[in-house]
Order: structure tokens, then C-alpha cells, then sequence
């Protein structure tokens, strides 16, 4: 096995123990505590919503970091056991209810949108990073109705050839959108991040 994959493959083991040690749902919630360490997204008082967020460890990472203090709407297709403080929907985004639902929880808008949704991959390459593409359009056109001002958003993307028109798109609504690969993905998979902040005010 190459040094690189063998040392990857060494630092997967050690976020499993670690999310078991730290009452995490998933290793996942490292990716997203990577992603904040370095662009300082969570703050107490916050409405967020997690889009895509079974078993439930990035909104259990966000309320921590919030100290108890943010209001968290969690959306996925799978069940979520409760989480204190953690509006729960269980169904598809994509359903034009849902989105409604989600758009009642938070008249007043929200602060940050995390998305962590991946589609069930097919093993066909373009076939998954376009399904992937569409989540997070989807994710982007919530941002539209729902971000205020200066408000941040992250979603999880399969890298493939449409990358670059989610970047475009986003690069247009925020001002600040870079990609970012945390070290807790795993070595064989192709995801990365967009996160980007400063969404724009909305022209009237
Ligand atoms: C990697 S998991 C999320 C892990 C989660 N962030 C955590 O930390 O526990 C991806 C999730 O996206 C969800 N998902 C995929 N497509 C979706 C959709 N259209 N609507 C809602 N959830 C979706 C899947 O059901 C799956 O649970």
C-alpha cells in the first residue's frame, strides 16, 4: 500500500475511535469541525439548517460549538433520533413540502446552511457527481429564499465536470467561495467542499 494511502487509511481508524470517545453519531462531524476550525462559521445565537444531516453529528457538532445556543433544523430522507434543540424532518429536500415546512421554521431567515447530502452513488462516475451536482443546486436555491445578508454556507460536492458551474453560481451569490478537502474524508472517496460566506444582499 503507497505511504500516502496507508497513513490515510491509519487517520480514518483514529476519527471512528475518536467520534465513539466524543458521543459523535458519525466520524463525519470532524469534517465539518475542520471546516469550521479554518473559516469560523458557528457562533451561539445562529439559526442553521442541515440539509442531508442522518445520523445527526454534524448539527450534534454545530450545537456544541454554539454552546446549546443555536436553533437547528435538520432535514434528511433516514429517521434522525432526537436531538435536543433540533428540529427534525424526515423526508426528501427535493419535495416542494418539505421546502415549505423548512421555509415557515425560519421566517426570519437563517445564518448558515450545511448540507452533507450525497446521493446513493451508482458506481457510473458522471452519473453520481451529477446527482451530486443537483443536491447542491438545490441547497443554493434554498440559500437564495432563505440566507440573510453575510450568512455562510457549506455543502459536500462528488467532484466531477460540473464543479465548476457550482463554484460559478456560488462565487455569484457570496462574497468569499473557495473548496475545501478536510483530512478526515476518506482516502478513496472524491468529495469535497464548497464553503463559501458573505452571501450577498438580495436586489431588490
Ligand atoms: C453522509 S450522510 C450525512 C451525515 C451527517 N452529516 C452526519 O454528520 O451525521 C448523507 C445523507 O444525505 C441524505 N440525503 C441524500 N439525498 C437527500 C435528499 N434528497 N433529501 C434529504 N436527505 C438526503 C442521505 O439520506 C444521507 O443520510
Amino acid at each position: 500500500m503507497a505511504a500516502k494511502a496507508w497513513f490515510k487509511n491509519r487517520l480514518n481508524d483514529h476519527y471512528l475511535l475518536k467520534s465513539r470517545a466524543d458521543a459523535y453519531r458519525s466520524r463525519a462531524a470532524y469534517k465539518l469541525e475542520e471546516i469550521d476550525q479554518k473559516y469560523r462559521l458557528i457562533k451561539p445565537g445562529q439559526k442553521i439548517l442541515d440539509l442531508g444531516a442522518a445520523p445527526g453529528s454534524w448539527s450534534q457538532y454545530a450545537l456544541r460549538k454554539a454552546k446549546g445556543k443555536a436553533r437547528i433544523i435538520a432535514i434528511d430522507l433516514l429517521e434522525i433520533s432526537p436531538i435536543e434543540g433540533v428540529t427534525i424532518i424526515q423526508g426528501d429536500i427535493r419535495d416542494p413540502e418539505n421546502q415549505k415546512q423548512i421555509l415557515e421554521l425560519a421566517p426570519k431567515g437563517l445564518d448558515l446552511i450545511l448540507s452533507d447530502m450525497a446521493p446513493d452513488t451508482t458506481g457510473v462516475h458522471h452519473a453520481d457527481t451529477e446527482n451530486s451536482a443537483q443536491l447542491v443546486h438545490l441547497a443554493l436555491d434554498m440559500a437564495e429564499k432563505l440566507l440573510k445578508p453575510g450568512g455562510a454556507f457549506v455543502a459536500k460536492v462528488f467532484e466531477g465536470s460540473e464543479y465548476k458551474e457550482l463554484l460559478d453560481r456560488t462565487r455569484k451569490l457570496f462574497g468569499f467561495a473557495k473548496s475545501f478537502n478536510p483530512k478526515a474524508s476518506l482516502n478513496r472517496s472524491r468529495e469535497l467542499f464548497l464553503v463559501a460566506q458573505n452571501f450577498k444582499q438580495k436586489k431588490p
